[in-house]
């Protein structure tokens, strides 16, 4: 009998790349569904997973979902909202999950954390899925963390808005910000996590991520804008003219370009080599990684 997962995120943008892989190596999936994320299920539907209405927040609901199921894939989260929200979410949502996996017998869990996870509460969102990562660590349970850089492919919010940007405004305006980061393409992330179910050498770890360069957000803007064969101009603004513009376009009703403080922190890196040394294989570059995105993309991108 096909090995049945237990599956949550999975109408998310990762999820969405991870599902139809993992049908595909035969397994069955039980994917956990927000009641008010039904129209973002059709690939899910689609894919023959069974869904499971709940949510983290209040999961008492789907506990029977976890019987029979020897591995649960947690990819849901959110990046952004107050600390509070961020907190019951992500920290506390996933020690639920864990309780309720232990209930059941699971045996593995993994998990898609983030780099950057870390004991200080200064960064409610790093610090939630830092909690997270702890209740799995005392669980008991297998486990895989994964702390990926910024995933990027099509409809990634990250290099997508900085498209839509490219597309739509005169100039493009980034932070005043040094932090480097290591893209890794979304499909790479697939392969490693399809690995982890596969490859005893990644359980009981944390292993963080990253594409193989380096580089810095304005270094991708221009890679975005030779791809886009555009030229713009890209201006820099501080920290609190950013946030005044990014509170006034909120207030206007109008589509942020990316999300406030998403840029601002510190160097988003995994290290040299990561994808390679955890899971022997080297990640796509990032112009190849944007090139496959625009043939997806195009479509929209130019009516
Ligand atoms: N994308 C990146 O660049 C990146 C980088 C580092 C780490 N990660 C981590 O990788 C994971 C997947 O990221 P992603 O980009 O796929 O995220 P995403 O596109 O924002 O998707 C988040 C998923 O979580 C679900 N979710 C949110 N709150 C929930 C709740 N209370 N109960 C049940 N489900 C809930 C969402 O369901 P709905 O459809 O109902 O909203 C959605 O399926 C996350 O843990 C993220 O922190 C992502």
């Amino acid at each position: 009998m096909a090995e049945m997962i237990f599956l949550t995120g999975g109408t998310g943008f990762l999820g969405r790349y991870l599902v139809p892989a993992l049908i595909a190596r035969g397994y069955r999936l039980r994917a956990l569904v927000r009641p008010s994320s039904a129209s973002n299920c059709k690939g899910l539907e689609e894919s023959g997973a069974e869904l499971i209405e709940g949510d983290l927040r209040s999961p008492g609901g789907f506990a029977p979902a976890l019987g029979g199921v020897r591995t649960v894939i947690h990819l849901a989260a959110i990046v952004e909202g107050g600390r509070r929200e961020l907190l019951e979410t992500n920290w506390r949502g996933t020690a639920r999950l864990v309780q309720l996996a232990r209930a059941a017998g699971v045996e593995r869990f993994i998990y898609t954390s983030s780099l950057g996870a870390g004991p200080n509460p200064r960064f409610p969102y790093l610090y939630s899925v830092w909690l997270a990562e702890e209740e799995l660590r005392k669980s008991g349970l297998s486990y895989v963390i994964f702390r990926p850089s910024i995933l990027v492919g099509p409809g990634d919010p990250f290099t997508g808005s900085l498209m839509r940007m490219a597309q739509r405004w005169p100039v493009m305006i980034l932070p005043e910000s040094r932090a480097r980061f290591q893209p890794l393409w979304v499909g790479d992330m697939v392969k490693c996590i399809l690995q982890a179910l596969e490859a005893e050498h990644l359980w009981s770890r944390a292993i963080a991520l990253g594409g193989p360069e380096v580089l810095t957000l304005e270094e991708i803007t221009r890679l975005i804008l030779s791809e886009l064969g555009l030229a713009k101009p890209i201006v820099h603004l501080p920290r609190r003219p950013l946030r005044f513009l990014f509170r006034s376009l909120r207030r206007a009703g109008l589509r942020l370009p990316y999300a406030e403080g998403h840029f601002i922190k510190g160097d988003n890196l995994a290290g040299p080599g990561a994808v390679e040394a955890a899971c022997g294989f080297r990640p796509r570059a990032l112009a190849e990684a944007l090139k496959l995105e625009l043939r997806e993309e195009r479509a929209l991108w130019y009516p």
